[in-house]
């Protein structure tokens, strides 16, 4: 017997009969009727082992989640095949003196025995803590925080934007530092995890620098479920990680390394038949799921997700979180940077699709808070890229410079709306960009602005200031800051302001790395554009 089995084995059941159970919560026919339901169980090694998560949070509630590992890294994770129960409790004070809502959830093998309770009926604008028990163990407790209801007068919001999490390419001590700030939430760009394979432990080429991987991806490039399975819980057994999960709710998106690097609603990078790459992208958007702490609103169907949303924080801010992946047309100019040319232009091609566009552009026109903020994925600033070698500037394909039509449809809703309060968070180009956003390549005033957070870990320790890119990127006035650091940038949302520090870390190769600020821009209310703060 391997090791496996027999501790399989020693996770032993005591499996009890039906009976009535406690609140049953995301599924409507979950505890009452199970059959095969184990209500006890005991593990021989720590189940908890994946932490706890926060999301979504809502003026009444917002979901928590776990998820049973005893053996993250195996299949199944180590668990028992049959549906367990798992205790949950929801408190008004960190020591669980007071406790607002109880209550038992089952753990289903078909997800990965993750856990999602959906919270609601709860006060608005408050902190609660939240912790689950399962076979004798606890798990570590974690801290969320509802929304003030909409309309509320709220004069103060504070949030981290973070992504890019590559686990072989530096510590996750940004996700510490986020745990440590008085934030009220964290948004996710995406980048939540990365698809390639281990590629060993040898000194490499990164960006034109000698890098040795710190710590490796388990196995090949992942494809099925088990694979992005197994990879979720590899990453999400960072503890850094998992203290920024339990310090504050989050609101979750995905970009492309969830599936495969710049795949586009139903195509991947490789040029794989639509109807084979359907199954990676359904097993890549299930662990997502399983492995997020988001609503079952989101739970995939026939492999897509429901993933922009809305959130309202009193009369302060109003979140649209975007999904630039799922509905947008395939790259243009073959997925290749390139001189501007028809594809970017074409008027037929899309990054959001014509239902998440009008659903984006109603809420914008109608939303009341002092802030409207889009948290989306890509840049939306349309740089110009001066090649290395000379040549006529570049454009990215994969960024809204690519879907440039689809750029001034937005570009021009904001401004023509004359919506002055209007934000936007992003990521995934692996620097700190933060800067003006212009309509037609740079005509007119600034129509809203831009933080680009830089990428937890990739990339690596990045070479600060003495970054050969710049010169590429110097004749884009309405770019501001750019930093090639990893990071975060703490948004500070006041009635006047909206304030934007990028952080970053002196390096991530090794722990403990020194975090500064490396510039504070600011918007005002009503004046579009970025200033030194
Ligand atoms: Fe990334």
């Amino acid at each position: 017997m391997n090791d496996f089995n027999r501790r399989r084995l020693l996770a032993g059941l005591l499996a009890a009969g039906g009976g009535a159970l406690a609140t049953p919560h995301v599924f409507a026919q979950d505890a009452a009727q199970r059959r095969n339901l184990l209500e006890t169980m005991t593990f021989a090694v720590p189940s908890f082992q994946l932490g706890v998560a926060s999301g979504d949070p809502s003026a009444d509630g917002f979901v928590i989640w776990t998820r049973l590992a005893p053996e993250p890294l195996q299949p199944g994770g180590g668990m028992v095949m049959a549906p367990v129960e798992v205790r949950w409790e929801v408190a008004e004070d960190a020591a669980f003196r007071t406790i607002a809502a109880s209550g038992t959830a089952v753990a289903h093998p078909e997800l990965a025995h993750s856990v999602h309770v959906e919270l609601a009926g709860l006060r608005p604008d408050r902190p609660y803590w939240y912790r689950f028990r399962c076979g004798g163990e606890r798990s570590l407790a974690g801290r969320a925080q509802t929304l003030p209801q909409a309309g509320a007068r709220k004069d103060r919001l504070r949030f981290a934007a973070a992504g890019c999490q590559h686990y072989e390419e530096g510590h996750y001590t940004a996700w510490r530092r986020i745990a440590e700030e008085p934030v009220d939430f964290v948004y996710h760009y995406g980048d939540y995890i990365y698809e390639g394979r281990d590629t060993g432990s040898a000194t490499r080429l990164m960006n034109g620098r000698p890098f040795t991987p710190m710590r490796q991806h388990v196995g090949q490039e992942i494809y099925s479920l088990d694979d992005y399975r197994r990879r979720y819980a590899l990453y999400k057994g960072d503890p850094d990680l998992q203290a920024a999960h339990a310090a504050a709710p989050w609101f979750v998106s995905f970009d492309d390394h969830e599936v495969d690097n710049n795949w586009a609603a139903g195509l991947d990078q490789d040029g794989s038949p639509p109807e084979v790459f359907a199954f990676r992208r359904a097993a890549a958007m299930q662990a997502w799921y399983e492995h997020m702490p988001v609503r079952r609103s989101s739970m995939p169907v026939g492999g897509s997700v429901q993933m922009f949303r809305r959130a309202t924080f009193g009369d302060l801010m109003d979140m649209h979180v975007l999904d630039t992946r799922q509905y947008r047309s395939p790259l243009g100019n073959g997925g290749r940077n390139g001189p501007m040319n028809d594809d970017f232009l074409s008027p037929q091609r899309t990054m959001l699709g014509d239902r998440q566009e009008e659903w984006l552009f109603t809420g914008l026109a109608q939303g009341t808070a002092r802030w409207q903020l889009i948290a989306q994925q890509v840049m939306l600033m349309q740089l110009a890229v001066q090649p290395a070698g000379g040549g006529e500037m570049t454009y990215s394909a994969d960024q809204w410079s690519g879907y440039l039509h689809g750029r001034e449809r937005l570009l021009n809703h904001i401004a023509d709306r004359g919506l002055t309060n209007v934000m936007t968070v992003s990521g995934d180009a692996h620097r700190h960009f933060a800067g003006d956003v212009l309509r037609n390549g740079g005509e007119g005033p600034p129509v809203t602005a831009e933080f680009l957070a830089t990428s937890i870990t990739s990339g690596s320790d990045g070479v600060g200031l003495d970054d050969p890119y710049h010169r590429s990127v110097a004749g884009n006035e309405c770019l501001k800051a750019i930093i090639d650091r990893r990071g975060y940038v703490l948004c500070d949302v006041g009635r006047d302001t909206f304030r934007g520090e990028l952080k970053v870390l002196d390096q991530v190769m090794r722990p403990d790395g020194e975090l500064s600020t490396f510039a504070t821009l600011v918007a005002e209310h009503g004046r579009p554009g970025l200033q030194r703060g």
